[in-house]
């Protein structure tokens, strides 16, 4: 029985290890991934990815190539006599050969890979006379991000928007402990530390409008994995059309619900949340536009029964972040009800 186990065990983990291989392989969600580039910075690494894979193929394709010839070749056939072919060992034109093999094509890695270290860095641009780029800056809570427009007066959480064919450069910088930005599709990824002192900045440029998923990169506690945001890429005149829907607000409601819901919201809620895109970063997400986002806290379905369970407890779905609960006897179910009304009435957008 062990025998015949042992027989088959290494095969097994091969077949195992491949079809998990062929499996993961399909999990790059367009939007979400490195190997479908739409900007500028994810294009660059694409190229650098494209060529060392190629490099990668071709050493292996020699190796192979040389290995099965010299198999064939010296191969001992049958009524051959004990000869030991030729030895080359020592052999100073071999030697010479696969030491400078290897350094050119380590160069002709490194060349383009310190280029473009040096390209994905720069911020000459933004630091121009006259330079028209906008600036957003970056703050990573624990577990969300708030985007602030520099010179715009316009603050918002979760969604990011930038105008397609634009470099917008953020600075990058954390409310508590080191996260990281990151838009597989545009650009790579970035830490954000905490403190003023090591702001690292980085550009976004997104080449066709669209919905580009962004995720932290770095473990930052309970709900890492949980701590999703949007880039919202639109054309020019629509982003600034969007600076100037922001700065007017949500505007107000006719509903009477929603109405309670407003009075509810300003007593338990606007100590930690802002509904006005000219207030600065708070302790919770700016929620001026929180009707218009496609997801609850980053990542939950975007609907009212879904916004009324997370109020009531925060924990049971993104553990660890740092929103209190709410339960019935804070907010009675009528009030709940009222308070969802309202936040998803909180729209800077026409339908
Ligand atoms: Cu923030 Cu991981």
């Amino acid at each position: 029985m062990k025998s015949v186990r042992n027989k088959w065990q290494l095969p097994l983990k091969y077949s195992v290890l491949s079809l998990l291989a062929l499996v993961l392989a399909g999990c790059g969600t367009e939007n979400l991934s490195s190997l479908q580039p739409k900007g500028e910075g994810a294009n660059m690494l694409f190229d650098l990815m494209v060529l060392s894979i190629v490099i990668m193929i071709a050493v292996f394709l020699v190796v192979i190539a040389i290995y099965t010839y010299v198999i064939v070749r010296f191969r001992k056939k049958k009524g051959d006599k004990d000869i030991i072919p030729e030895q080359v060992e020592g052999n100073r034109n071999l030697e010479i050969i696969w030491t400078v093999i290897p350094i050119l094509l380590l160069l002709v890695l490194a060349v383009p890979t310190v280029a473009y270290t040096f390209q994905l860095a720069d911020t000459s641009e933004r630091d121009a006379e006259g330079s028209e780029n906008h600036v957003v800056n970056v703050t990573a809570h624990t577990f969300w991000w708030n985007f602030e427009y520099e010179g715009e007066e316009v603050t918002t959480s979760q969604d990011l928007y930038i105008p397609t064919g634009e470099k917008v450069f953020v600075n990058l910088s954390s409310a508590d402990v080191i996260h990281s930005f990151w838009v597989p599709a545009i650009q790579g990824k970035m830490d954000t530390n905490p403190g003023d002192e090591n702001i690292n900045t980085i550009f976004l440029e997104a080449d066709e409008e669209g919905v580009y998923w962004g995720k932290c990169a770095e473990f930052c506690g309970p709900s890492h994995a949980l701590m999703d945001f949007r880039v919202i890429a639109v054309s020019p005149e629509e982003f600034d059309a969007w600076l100037d829907d922001m700065r007017q607000g949500p505007g107000e409601t006719d509903s009477e619900v929603a109405a309670a819901g407003e009075e509810i919201f300003a007593q338990s809620c606007a100590s930690c949340h802002a509904v006005e895109a000219g207030a600065p970063g708070g302790v919770g997400p700016n929620l001026t536009s929180f009707g218009d986002r496609t997801k609850i806290a980053g990542f939950l379905d975007h609907d009212k029964e879904t916004l009324k369970q997370w109020i009531r407890d925060p924990q049971e779905f993104k553990p660890g972040n740092n929103m209190p609960a709410f339960p019935a006897e804070q907010i009675s179910d009528e009030d709940l009800d009222a308070l969802a009304e309202y936040l998803l009435e909180l729209k800077v957008q026409d339908e």
